[in-house]
């Protein structure tokens, strides 16, 4: 079921288009997976989703609601969860403190422990001496119990290595299958395309690509073509 639809979605920066007439669509239990060099407008796109920044024209839905005029705080309790590029945790608060503050009353912690039982070793700790891979799980954690309908993650594993990816995107594929609909964005394509369902390439605010993971983690020539080729140029 999509859960969310964005139909010719435009999106500005000092009044000039930066995402242009996108139609995205996530559904429950699916990874929707958005992929770019630097500039391509990912991040932004993300943004106008959860209202940070707001949109020129075209529409959000959530579940067949509007969104376009409903506000950032409003959104997120409707069910739009954003884990936004850079940031973190509360560094001076424990692993569990952290989780804490996100849990809806229906939702439990030992429901993140299970996703990732690294956290239960480190449930009292300060946040700040988990490893960066630890934080990020902290993260994800996070948005699942928060219980929301989708989860936007833009570029969770930026400085980690790909093994810690790895694990991370394990955890992503398990909020997937616990029903959560996820967008994706990420700098580890051919990881990000191993555990999700639909793909999206994203250029200069536009998506020159639309289809499955599989067919695209393929193919990488294409993706090449795509996505890594438009790297150095200008986005
Ligand atoms: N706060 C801002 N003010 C003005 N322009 C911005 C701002 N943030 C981003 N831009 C511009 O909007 C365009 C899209 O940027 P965006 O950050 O959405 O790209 P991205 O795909 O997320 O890139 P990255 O992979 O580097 O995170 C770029 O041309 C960028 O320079
Ligand atoms: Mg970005």
């Amino acid at each position: 079921m999509n859960i969310l639809e964005t139909e010719n979605l435009v999106i500005k920066r000092m009044g000039i288009p930066v995402v242009r007439e996108v139609n995205l669509v996530a559904s429950s239990g699916e990874i929707s997976v958005l992929l770019g060099a630097n500039g391509a407008g990912k991040t932004t796109l993300l943004e106008g989703i959860s209202g940070i920044i707001p949109i020129a024209s075209g529409s959000v839905e959530l579940e067949g609601n509007d969104m376009v005029k409903v506000s950032a705080g409003k959104r997120a309790l409707a069910g739009i969860a954003h884990v936004e590029q850079g940031r973190t945790i509360f560094g001076s608060m424990t692993t569990e403190e952290n989780l804490k503050v996100a849990l809806h009353p229906d939702a439990s912690l030992e429901e993140i422990y299970e996703l990732f039982p690294e956290l239960l070793a480190r449930k009292d700790v300060q946040s700040m001496m988990l490893s960066g891979g630890e934080q990020q799980m902290v993260v994800i954690g996070r948005a699942l119990v928060g219980r929301p309908k989708v989860v936007l993650i833009d570029e969770m594993s930026a400085g980690l290595a790909p093994v810690v990816v790895n694990r991370l995107m394990k955890g992503v594929r398990r909020l997937a299958d616990l029903g959560l609909a996820v967008v994706l964005v990420e700098q580890f394509a051919n990881l990000a395309l191993e555990i999700g369902d639909r793909a999206y390439v994203m250029r200069r605010g536009s998506f020159v690509y639309e289809g499955d993971c599989a067919t695209l983690g393929n193919d990488p020539d294409q993706l090449h073509h795509l996505y890594l080729g438009d790297i150095g140029e200008a986005a």
